[in-house]
């Protein structure tokens, strides 16, 4: 049976964009919509992607909107939109930036499309996801932030190039912040079932946590712009995983609520992602490295919280 399921894209910069291809050549919706607010982009982006879906599994609509009020019935919205850093911005500024950016998409897609699920992409990640909850106050089940599946899948391609096997059986966890503070998790992490400890040293470990943490950094030397391909590879599973039946784990930025005794901050741990959004949180046992690693990075998107609360942003 298919099921008709609208998935709007806000941003149709690279990684927005390039999520609407590997949607489309998934086939994992019936409909795809690109909003930008440089129309012209979303409207090429659009029609390029539409001509690509004759050879796709299905025949995905793929079309743009010009305004926010056209974007309407969505079942997932993925917010891609904001501007990169830069000169003479500091971080706070770019924060101020994107988290304006990311308030007026939130309120559009509240008005209208008030049942959707939110995957947010946005940088600073788990600050920009905090702020979708907090501006639209949905359940923290429908807000899910885009990071553990890339992190993790950038883990898994360093575990590869390490072991030199296995290239479909690894499964890497990562947790915490996107960003300096994230968390390759390597007790959580295997290959056929093989616990990553049982077939690396830890000096291969300790490099691949590195690697891993400098994944997006790696890309931005090369292209001197960030990842999009494998982002919008991310964005898609989760899509998937929330359009298809079956549920999955998938560690991803959500509010949390008490769990790994902290609240009112975002950050990424291990999630049910399922019809819904987020079905479950899953609270693993941190040893006591990865429980000081947690708490910087809980502390690091807290003083982006708080660059925000200083701002009145939140009163505003
Ligand atoms: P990009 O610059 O190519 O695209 C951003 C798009 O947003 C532009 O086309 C721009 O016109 C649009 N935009 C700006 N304000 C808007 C608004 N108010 N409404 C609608 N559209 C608006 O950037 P790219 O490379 O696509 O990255 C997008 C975001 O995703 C960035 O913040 C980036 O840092 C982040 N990112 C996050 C990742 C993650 O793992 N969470 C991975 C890769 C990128
Ligand atoms: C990345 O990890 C920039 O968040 C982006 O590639």
């Amino acid at each position: 049976m298919i099921i008709e399921k609208r998935v709007a894209i806000v941003g149709a910069g690279a990684v927005g964009a390039t999520t609407a291809y590997a949607l489309a050549l998934s086939g994992a919706c019936s409909e795809i919509i690109l909003y930008d607010i440089v129309s012209d982009i979303a409207i090429g982006k659009a029609i390029d992607i539409a001509q690509s879906t004759n050879y796709s599994r299905r025949g995905t609509v793929v079309r743009a909107i010009v305004k926010p009020e056209e974007m309407v019935d969505c079942d997932i919205v993925v917010v891609t939109a904001g501007v990169p850093r830069k000169k003479d911005m500091s971080r706070a500024d770019l924060l101020n930036v994107n988290a304006n950016i990311v308030k007026e998409v939130s309120l559009n897609i509240k008005k209208y499309s008030p049942n959707a699920i939110i995957i947010c992409v946005s940088n600073p990640l788990d600050v920009m996801n905090f702020v979708i909850q907090k501006i639209t106050g949905w359940d923290r089940s429908r807000i899910i932030g885009m990071s553990g599946a890339l992190d993790g899948s950038r883990m898994a391609y360093q575990i590869y190039n390490k072991l030199g096997f296995g290239a479909s059986q690894i499964k890497a966890m990562v947790i915490g912040e996107h960003g300096a503070n994230m968390i390759p998790y390597p007790e959580l992490s295997e290959v056929g079932g093989v616990p990553l400890k049982k077939l690396l040293s830890k000096d291969d470990i300790d490099d691949i946590i590195q690697k891993t943490k400098n994944g997006g950094a790696e890309i931005v030397k090369y292209l001197k712009t960030s990842a999009f391909y494998a982002p919008a590879r991310a964005i898609s599973i989760m899509v998937e995983a929330i359009l298809n039946v079956e549920d999955k784990i998938i560690s991803s930025s959500i509010l949390l609520n008490g769990e790994y005794g902290y609240r009112d901050v975002s950050i990424a741990v291990p999630i049910v992602l399922s019809r819904g959004g987020v079905k479950k949180i899953i609270e693993v046992e941190l040893d006591d490295i990865t429980r000081e690693k947690f708490d910087l990075a809980v502390k690091s998107i807290k003083n982006g919280i708080s660059i925000l609360e200083d701002s009145n942003f939140f009163n505003k």
